[in-house]
């Protein structure tokens, strides 16, 4: 991993800093499915009416850290764990430089954010597992712990936007916009050669085409209502078949 104290990078023709692709495909696709699911999911967990769509958001959140565990092995340089997980000693000298309005500048995730990252995978791994847990055998300490890591999961969100937010002002650099186009300012060695858009696409067909069996599996189809109703509501009398529709 590269700390520098400013970088400029490779400055283009026109005097501004060269962009550089950082993050390929596959890592901003998992960043904003992880975000659609882990949304979609909270917004669902109340209502019984809702609860196939909860769970199917679960599952694909479990998939998509799954992949993401995997990319970070064999991923491309800055979406490796190895580049840029590091103990609690190099996120307090980060947040120190950061405190003394010197901060360190990282090409990919900052030593901080990182732990927070980490801490965020951790916990999607406990909410998915404790979720299925408790989906499939009820049990209310399963219960517990999935409602105690999604609470745990919503507060670092917020401490994980406020520190992109932070970060990006102090930097003077817009992260969101990177995670969306894969690009920063940076020297060219510092980018990467493969943005892997055929492995995104892949990935984007594989949770379509999940989302699209779970739901062909709703009692109608994409109508989830029979799902709240009860049982003698949807048992129809006889001799009134269709006229209901
Ligand atoms: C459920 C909510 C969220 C989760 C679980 C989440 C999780 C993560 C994870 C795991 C990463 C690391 C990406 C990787 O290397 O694969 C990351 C990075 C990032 N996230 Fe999120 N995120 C969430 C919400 C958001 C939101 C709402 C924003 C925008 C405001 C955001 C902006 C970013 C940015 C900009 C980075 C890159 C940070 C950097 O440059 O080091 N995230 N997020």
């Amino acid at each position: 991993m590269n700390a520098t104290s400013v970088s400029r990078g490779d400055t283009a023709r026109d005097g501004r800093a060269a962009r550089i692709v950082v993050w390929d495909a596959p890592v901003r696709l998992f960043h904003w499915l992880i975000v659609l699911c882990f949304a979609g999911a909270w917004l669902t967990a109340d209502s019984e009416h809702w609860r196939l769509v909860h769970v199917t958001f679960g599952y694909t959140m479990a998939g998509l850290v799954a992949f993401r565990l995997l990319w970070g092995v064999v991923g491309t340089r800055h979406a490796r764990f190895s580049s840029f997980v590091r103990g609690p000693r190099a996120a307090l000298r980060y947040l120190g430089s950061i405190a003394r309005r010197r901060p360190e500048h990282y090409t990919g995730h900052n030593p901080a954010g990182a732990l927070a990252i980490v801490a965020l995978l951790v916990l999607a791994v406990a909410v998915t597992a404790s979720g299925w847990a408790a989906y499939a055998y009820l049990g209310d300490s399963a219960e517990d712990l999935h409602e105690g890591a999604a609470n745990a999961m919503l507060l670092l969100v917020g401490i994980h936007v406020a520190g992109v937010l932070v970060s990006s002002w102090l930097h003077r650099q817009n992260l969101v916009k990177a995670m969306i186009t894969g690009r920063k300012p940076g020297a060219a060695e510092e980018g990467i050669r493969r943005t892997w858009r055929g492995l995104a696409l892949v990935m984007l067909a594989a949770v379509l085409g999940f989302w699209w069996l779970e739901w062909q599996s709703a009692p109608t189809g994409l109508d989830l209502a029979p799902l709240a109703a009860t049982p003698t509501a949807i048992v129809r009398e006889p001799g009134r078949e269709g006229d209901d529709d």
